[in-house]
């Protein structure tokens, strides 16, 4: 068992002088698996390594499994991190990097080999147990780094970028064992990447970090559904959200968006919030791939038909990314279409405002839509 929370976190470097971390307070689950999004700079390491211990923390209070931890010693909190780097210890095999914490814990040798094989199984690494790191390669490095994390048997599990240095295709490939390891341990994992799709794979639950700050936590649906502001529209999701001005307008009992020649009526469920911002520009949000390429023939009372001229048409399989501009705006659109689109052409693409979102220009927020 064991939940983390954070109470007003703070965290503090050069003697108070710079504050990563201003005040943070959330609550991570039993078995839960987490994972900390964000760019680089905005404090996730920084927070992985708070509840390891690595770091002290300037403010607030840190439990794990409901116990005050600010003073408790990194060994002493039951958790085990895996890092970006590995940091195998290059002299030893295999078997006795991932025996070492054990041993210094002076288990008896029969549980340590029982340990070991056990982790090695289930991470078959078991072909390699007599090598040393460097006759490995990243990916059976990684597991070795996650074995010696296993074989410990902690409470908490946690995992700095550990996939960031292998290649795409491992990198896949290692993301499904690790979510598979989570379900076999039914242990808490705290993650932490800059990779949404990483995050969106993976995660129960997803911290979007900007500054030191919560952005939004919730499930990758939510987030993706509902982002709560224009930082979190704009990280989860590739490739990111458009984002167009627009000037929302009442017409007879119906509102609409009103942007760079086109207009859209916006249904009923959508109003609520927008209400207030009658003859005001907002930020209307929509996703590559919710806009469709237009065949004519619908009705389009809710959506409008865009005529963009593609500046770049990338053909993906089943799918062309047509890069377009929209009055200020860069946009992209994902549409399946069996037609071939070159640079240049002109295309008519449809934006069907059930799907589309809107921000408050000023703070950026999403406006409550129900
Ligand atoms: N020991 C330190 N002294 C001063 N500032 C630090 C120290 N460690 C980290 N920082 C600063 O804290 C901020 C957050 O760093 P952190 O390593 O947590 O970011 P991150 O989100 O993990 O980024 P990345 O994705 O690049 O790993 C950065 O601006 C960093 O420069
Ligand atoms: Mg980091």
């Amino acid at each position: 068992m064991a939940a983390i929370q954070f109470r007003n976190v703070a965290k503090r470097f050069d003697n108070g002088k710079v504050t990563v971390i201003p005040d943070l307070t959330f609550d991570i689950k039993d078995k839960e698996f987490v994972v900390l999004v964000g760019p680089s700079g905005c404090g996730k390491s920084t927070t992985l390594r708070m509840i390891a211990g690595l770091e002290d923390i300037s403010d607030g209070e840190l439990f794990i499994d409901n116990k005050k931890v600010n003073d408790v010693a990194p060994k002493d909190r039951d958790i085990a991190m895996v890092f970006q780097s590995y940091a195998l210890y290059p002299h030893m095999s295999v078997y006795k990097n991932m025996a070492f914490a054990l041993k210094l814990r002076k288990m008896p040798k029969k549980e340590i080999d029982e340990k070991v094989r056990w982790a090695a199984s289930i991470l078959e690494i078991e072909p390699y147990l007599d090598r040393k790191p460097r006759a490995l390669s990243g990916g059976q490095r990684q597991r070795v780094a996650l074995g010696r994390a296993m074989v410990r048997n902690p409470k908490v599990f946690l995992l700095d970028e550990p996939l960031s240095n292998l290649d795409a295709k491992l990198r896949t490939e290692m993301r499904s064992q690790i979510t598979m390891l989570h379900k076999r341990l039914q242990t808490t994992f705290v993650y932490v990447t800059h990779d949404q799709t990483e995050a969106m794979t993976m995660a129960d639950r997803i911290v979007v970090m900007d500054k030191g700050v919560i952005r939004q936590f919730d499930t990758p649906q939510k987030l993706y559904s509902e982002p709560a502001d224009m930082f979190v529209a704009g990280f989860i999701g590739s490739p990111r959200m458009n984002f167009i001005e627009c000037m929302i307008t009442k017409k007879k009992d119906a509102l609409y968006a009103e942007f760079a020649d086109h207009i859209m009526r916006i249904p009923a469920s959508k109003s609520k919030g927008l209400e207030k911002y009658e003859n005001r520009s907002v930020i209307l949000g929509i996703r590559p791939e919710e806009i469709s390429a237009y065949s004519g023939g619908l009705n389009v009372q809710e959506s409008c038909v865009i005529n963009a001229k593609a500046d770049i048409a990338e053909m993906t399989g089943g799918q062309v990314n047509i890069y377009f501009e929209l009055g200020e705006s860069r946009c992209i659109a994902c549409v399946k279409t069996e037609r071939k689109i070159s640079a240049g052409d002109e295309v008519k693409l449809l934006f069907d405002c059930n799907s589309a979102h809107f921000f408050d220009k000023e703070t950026t927020k999403a406006i409550a839509c129900v």
